[in-house]
This record gives C-alpha cells, sequence and structure tokens, in this order.
C-alpha cells in the first residue's frame, strides 16, 4: 500500500492544557511520521477559510472563534493509509460517541473542543496541508 499524507492539528484547547506532548506521542506510537510541524496561531478570518467547507452551519461562527482563541499545532502526517487511519485514531467527532483507545475518548472536552482535528478524504488533504505549509517544509 503507498504512503499517504494526511494534515492534522492539535487543537487551542489540547495546547492550552498542555497536552499536545500527549497527542504528539499516540501519534509517534501509532506509527505516524511527523513530515512537517509549526505553532501558530489562527486569525479568525484564517480559521473560516480553513473552515470554508462548514460556511453556515449552526457551529461555524463559535468553531471559527474557539480556533482563533490560542495557538494551535498544525501538523503534517505519513502513513500507509494515513487519512483513514488518522481519523481512526482521533475517534468520533462527538467525544461521547469516541471508541476507548482514541484521542479523542481520552482527551476531548466537548464536541467543540475536541482536541484534534484530521482531513476527511484525499482532496481536503491537499487543500489542508497546502493552506498551512509550502511543498519545501515537508521532510519525508
Ligand atoms: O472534525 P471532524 O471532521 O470530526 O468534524 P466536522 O463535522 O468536520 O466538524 C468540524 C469541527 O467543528 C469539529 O471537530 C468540532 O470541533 C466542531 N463541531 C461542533 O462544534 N459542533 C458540531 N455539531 C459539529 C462540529
Ligand atoms: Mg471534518
Amino acid at each position: 500500500m503507498p504512503m499517504e499524507k494526511t494534515f492534522a492539528i492539535i487543537k487551542p484547547d489540547a495546547c492550552s492544557r498542555g497536552i499536545a506532548g500527549q497527542v504528539l506521542a499516540k501519534i509517534e506510537e501509532n506509527g505516524f511520521q511527523v513530515i512537517a510541524m509549526k505553532k501558530l496561531r489562527m486569525t479568525k478570518k484564517q480559521a473560516e477559510g480553513f473552515y470554508a467547507v462548514h460556511r453556515g452551519k449552526p457551529f461555524f461562527s463559535s468553531l471559527t472563534d474557539f480556533m482563533s482563541s490560542g495557538p494551535c499545532i498544525v501538523l503534517v502526517l505519513q502513513k500507509e493509509n494515513a487519512i483513514a487511519a488518522w481519523r481512526k485514531l482521533m475517534g468520533a467527532t462527538n467525544p461521547a460517541n469516541a471508541e476507548p483507545g482514541t484521542i479523542r475518548k481520552e482527551f476531548a472536552q466537548s464536541m467543540e473542543a475536541n482536541s484534534v482535528h484530521g482531513s476527511d478524504a484525499p482532496d481536503t488533504a491537499s487543500y489542508e496541508i497546502a493552506y498551512f505549509f509550502s511543498a519545501l517544509e515537508l521532510c519525508v
């Protein structure tokens, strides 16, 4: 199976609680290669652009406030079948429905403050990686 790249965020709730290292440890323990990583704080407009697919939904305004409320860590992960594998390790969007052993089950505080983001398909992975990283920043 070919290597695949996906895009991940350790969201502001996890960074502000000082558990980004624990999330990163899970990423590495599960065989993902971190091929790019940086810490940044999105502006409201940048968060709106990132989540453009959700514009108009009832949670959009609160979500983009939350995502711009403090620093986050953005990453590019590589593994076989990385997109699906990272979604599985994250767990369900609502932590109440997340499987034991998933990051959201262990760390998420709420449906919104759910600690991590992951791309859901190859086209969104490409868009999201390019939103934060240039090709020169990916170190395979
Ligand atoms: O992040 P994921 O792909 O699992 O879920 P999404 O449906 O793409 O929604 C993006 C993010 O919006 C979620 O991770 C939550 O932080 C937030 N959200 C929310 O606050 N309330 C909802 N009803 C749905 C999503
Ligand atoms: Mg999503």
